[in-house]
């Protein structure tokens, strides 16, 4: 069986690479990467690698031959990506795939405020109508998203947030991968549905406290409506477009978009609880 990875050079596909040669063979694994010299270890390792470019369609069929299970990471241009996946989907119908897992986003169907949605839901749209069978690895948020903020708030004391008293269950890249590696080594293929998420949820003053904690500082939650988030974060100079992705994530959070409570899926599906936050959060603000 031939399991090929698409974004292998990726910090998902890498880790995704990982998880499969801790489950099957090199010789099962094809990395597809936009640029093959940056897969040069994965080569060493003994994994065949095909270019991969999603903004080249005339050169994604040949790359997929003798594929049997596909791995479609959501690509990263927003405002492109719909297309680049539509031209990745034709590429799998064309080289007759049986089998494609995608990278969605936690509730695609039903978020109304998590501004990568709709790009994953028209993916979803393609890949009902396409003939092969479809996984849909719908991924919550990373907890390396919230490295950066974390960090800011160790040195200012405070979380500036708009989304309340919502609840966010993110679980580490890692966790995403192994599930993802999980659903391509299973003893069959099966169109399936999967909400990914942490077992556990925070709201932004129990991630205030943690982050203090692990600081050893005193961080605190600062509570400000969507409107006056969206000033602040204007005033500080951030471009709209950021300003726009950050309070809509955390109007999702509010909404609890970003929440699975006691589903358990990623966790069931990796066979192991997913990474817990603080865990992830002290390997970075210590690095
Ligand atoms: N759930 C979440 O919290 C979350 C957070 C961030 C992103 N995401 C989504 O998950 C995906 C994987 O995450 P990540 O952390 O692995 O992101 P990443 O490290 O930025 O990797 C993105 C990958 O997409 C590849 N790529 C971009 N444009 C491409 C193209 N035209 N053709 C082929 N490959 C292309 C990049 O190739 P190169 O290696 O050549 O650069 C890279 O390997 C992202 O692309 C995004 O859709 C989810």
């Amino acid at each position: 069986m031939t399991i090929a990875i698409t974004a292998a050079t990726g910090q998902l596909g890498r880790l995704v690479v990982d998880e499969l040669l801790a489950r099957t063979s090199a010789e099962q694994i094809v990395a597809l990467a936009r640029d093959t010299s940056k897969a040069a270890d994965l080569a060493a390792r003994g994994i065949e690698v095909r270019p991969f470019d999603y903004d080249r369609p005339e050169a994604l069929a040949p790359a997929l031959e003798g594929v049997d299970r596909l791995l479609l990471i959501s690509g990263d241009a927003v405002g492109q990506r719909v297309a680049q996946h539509a031209a990745v989907i034709e590429a799998a119908t064309a080289s007759r795939v049986p089998f494609v897992a995608y990278t969605s986003v936690l509730h695609a169907d039903t978020a109304q405020h998590l501004a990568v949605a709709p790009d994953h839901v028209e993916t979803e749209q393609l890949l009902a109508d396409a003939p092969f069978a479809v996984a849909l690895l719908r991924n919550g948020w990373y907890s390396e998203n919230l490295v950066d903020a974390a960090a800011q708030a160790a040195g200012s004391g405070y979380v500036l947030t708009s989304a309340g008293d919502g609840r966010q269950f993110t679980a580490a890249r890692r966790d995403y991968a192994a599930a993802a590696a999980a659903v391509l080594t299973a003893e069959t293929a099966e169109a399936a549905t999967y909400e990914l998420a942490g077992d556990t949820g925070f709201t932004q003053d129990e991630f205030a406290q943690l982050v203090g904690e692990l600081a050893g500082a005193t961080v605190t939650a600062q509570h400000v409506s969507t409107e006056g988030h969206r000033a602040a974060l204007a005033e500080a100079g951030l471009p709209d477009g950021l300003v726009d992705f950050l309070v809509s994530t955390e109007q999702a959070v509010a909404h609890g978009e970003l929440a699975d409570p006691a589903s358990g899926t990623l966790s069931g599906l990796i066979g192991r609880p997913t990474t817990p936050l603080r865990e992830t959060l002290a390997g970075a603000l210590t690095r």
